[in-house]
């Protein structure tokens, strides 16, 4: 569980999408490289959203290029993502996991190992056979997490992933961030949470109307902010 060096740095060049006469994403272009999770954050309707999916190949830029590490091939990349309100299949926390596996293409005789290690990570061990729907809001974003770390991602995508969790849930989710970042995968996170920004974030990436206003490490993001709208956003005051 790595992202091989042929993946990153993922360069994302003038990246526009428009539905109809609405452009939302700009011309975004932003290099994401290897290290520590990349945080977007923004006020709603920023683009956050349409950027992960992008990235995540699920929706087509209009115009401009992304190209991953050395790769000419786009697709030999794994990636994955966690939306905010995941869908769970009506069926066991562990069948999820089984589902996903087998969606990787991971041979069955595999399965019984991976899914007590991604269990574990994301410390469900004892909800093993529990109807994933009866999992708390918590839980099915954690579960969400295995079924994501099912296809070994190099890169994983999570959009909003503690967004209405209480305080408890939410540093769960963090901690499993942390583990999943620490072997070496690279994550490519937005939340609403600027707390959430500061812990976890190797940088920052403040988005604005379908563009990016300013990015850096998170550290000297919070502590200088180089642009008016960033200070004013670390400010809680309101970007329109
Ligand atoms: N398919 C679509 N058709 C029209 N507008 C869209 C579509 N998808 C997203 N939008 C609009 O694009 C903007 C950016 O959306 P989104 O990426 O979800 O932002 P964020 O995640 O930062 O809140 C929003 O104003 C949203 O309403
Ligand atoms: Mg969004």
């Amino acid at each position: 569980m790595r992202a091989p060096d042929t993946d990153l740095p993922i360069v994302l060049s003038g990246i526009t999408v428009k539905a109809g006469a609405v452009t939302i994403l700009d011309g975004v272009t932003q290099t994401i490289a290897a290290g520590a999770p990349t945080v977007l954050i923004g006020p709603n309707g920023a683009g956050k959203t349409t950027l992960l999916r992008v990235v995540m190949g699920l929706a087509k830029p209009d115009a401009g290029s992304i190209v991953w590490g050395n790769r000419d091939d786009a697709a030999k990349v794994r990636r994955a993502i966690v939306f905010q309100r995941p869908v769970m299949l009506r069926r066991s926390a562990a069948a999820n996991i089984a589902y996903a596996l087998g969606a990787a293409g991971v041979p069955r005789a595999q399965h019984e190992t991976c899914i007590a290690e991604l269990l574990s990570l994301v410390g469900l061990d004892a909800l093993a056979t529990r109807p994933a729907r009866k999992l708390s809001g918590g839980e099915q974003q954690r579960l969400a997490l295995a079924r994501a770390l099912a296809r070994d991602p190099s890169v994983l995508l999570l959009d909003e992933t503690t967004a209405s969790l209480d305080p408890a849930a939410t540093k769960a989710i963090e901690d499993i961030i942390r583990a999943v970042a620490g072997r070496g995968v690279k994550v490519v996170m937005s939340t609403h949470d600027l707390g959430q920004a500061r812990r976890l974030g190797g940088d920052v990436v403040l988005m604005h109307r379908g563009r990016v206003i300013e990015h850096g490490p998170a550290a000297q993001f919070f502590a200088q902010p180089k642009t008016e709208q960033a200070r004013a956003f670390i400010a809680g005051e309101l970007l329109v």
